[in-house]
């Protein structure tokens, strides 16, 4: 993949692993603008790193797409990457009923729909000018993670989504992307403990590998433990199926919180 002199819009690049990707970008001298949907948030990025652009935006919104699409479109008509990177983690309990059944389904709306409306909103100047959509899911759309069974859910539909979508976009001249990142610290991994059979990297040690493969080529790019995963998964399904139980079972809600 070109590393430099895009134009490159990066959903929740507010924070966390967006965030690492877009001062990553910056630094390799593209122009880059990322969303999210806390305006504070967005005005700190702001003041600590001027050359970054800010849109307060929700991937979960229809309305907000279509207006962020014209905006940006107006705006910004080299635009040749997006990545679709905003994303939320709930842990769950299945064994009572959720409070809100609409907020049951936020990680569908913001992880997956979220996903889908962007890429649909911005395929025509994606297409106009031969670029490249980053689809971040997980190394979780191997292997569920049960105490989060809807985020995992969420990420193997984002994996079979985007296989679909490369192959549809293949005479098009877009590129197509899938980040698959192992655990990384970030607030959305905060649960999620060194040495429990997880190892929790960083995000500059998630760009630094994220880069190296993307460099070379990769159309799925596995970094760190996500490379076991995938490994895993075909050599002993049950038993890392299991493993991850084992090590999540304690992040499972005991009451209902929230939904
Ligand atoms: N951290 C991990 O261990 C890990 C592992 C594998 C995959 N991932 C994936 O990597 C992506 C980034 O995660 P992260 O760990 O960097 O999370 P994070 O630190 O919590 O950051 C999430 C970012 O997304 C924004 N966001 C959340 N909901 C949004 C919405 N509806 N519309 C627009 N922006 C929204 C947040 O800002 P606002 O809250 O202000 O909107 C924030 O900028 C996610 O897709 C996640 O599933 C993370």
């Amino acid at each position: 993949m070109k590393l430099t002199g895009r134009t490159i819009l990066i959903t929740g690049g507010s924070a966390g692993i967006g965030l690492a990707f877009a001062l990553k970008f910056l630094e390799l001298g593209n122009e880059v603008i990322v969303t999210g949907r806390r305006r504070t948030v967005l005005e700190e990025v702001k003041a600590n790193y001027p050359k970054l652009h800010t849109i307060q935006s929700d991937v979960a919104d229809p309305a907000q797409i279509v207006a962020l699409a014209k905006r940006v479109k107006a705006g910004f008509p080299k635009l040749d990457l997006l990545m679709n990177n905003a994303g939320i983690m709930l842990h769950k309990n299945l064994k009572i009923p959720a409070s809100d059944l609409y907020g049951l389904m936020a990680e569908v709306d913001i992880n997956v729909a979220g996903v889908i409306r962007m890429n649909s909103a911005f395929i025509d100047i994606l297409t106009a000018n031969k670029g490249t959509v980053i689809n971040v899911s997980s190394a979780l759309a191997f292997v569920p993670l049960p105490s989060a069974p809807i985020y995992s859910a969420t990420k193997a539909a984002v994996h079979a989504y985007t296989q679909s979508l490369r192959f549809q976009l293949e005479e098009t001249g877009v590129e197509v992307i899938e980040l698959m990142p192992p655990a990384v610290k970030t607030d959305l991994a905060a649960d999620i403990t060194e040495g429990d059979g997880f190892t929790v990297i960083t995000t500059d040690e998630l760009v630094k590998q994220s880069f190296a493969l993307l460099k070379a080529g990769a159309v799925e790019v596995r970094p760190g433990q996500a490379k076991q995963l995938a490994f895993m998964r075909r050599l002993a399904p049950d038993f890392i199926n299991r493993q991850l139980w084992k090590a999540s079972k304690k992040l499972v809600p005991v009451g209902v919180v929230g939904s």
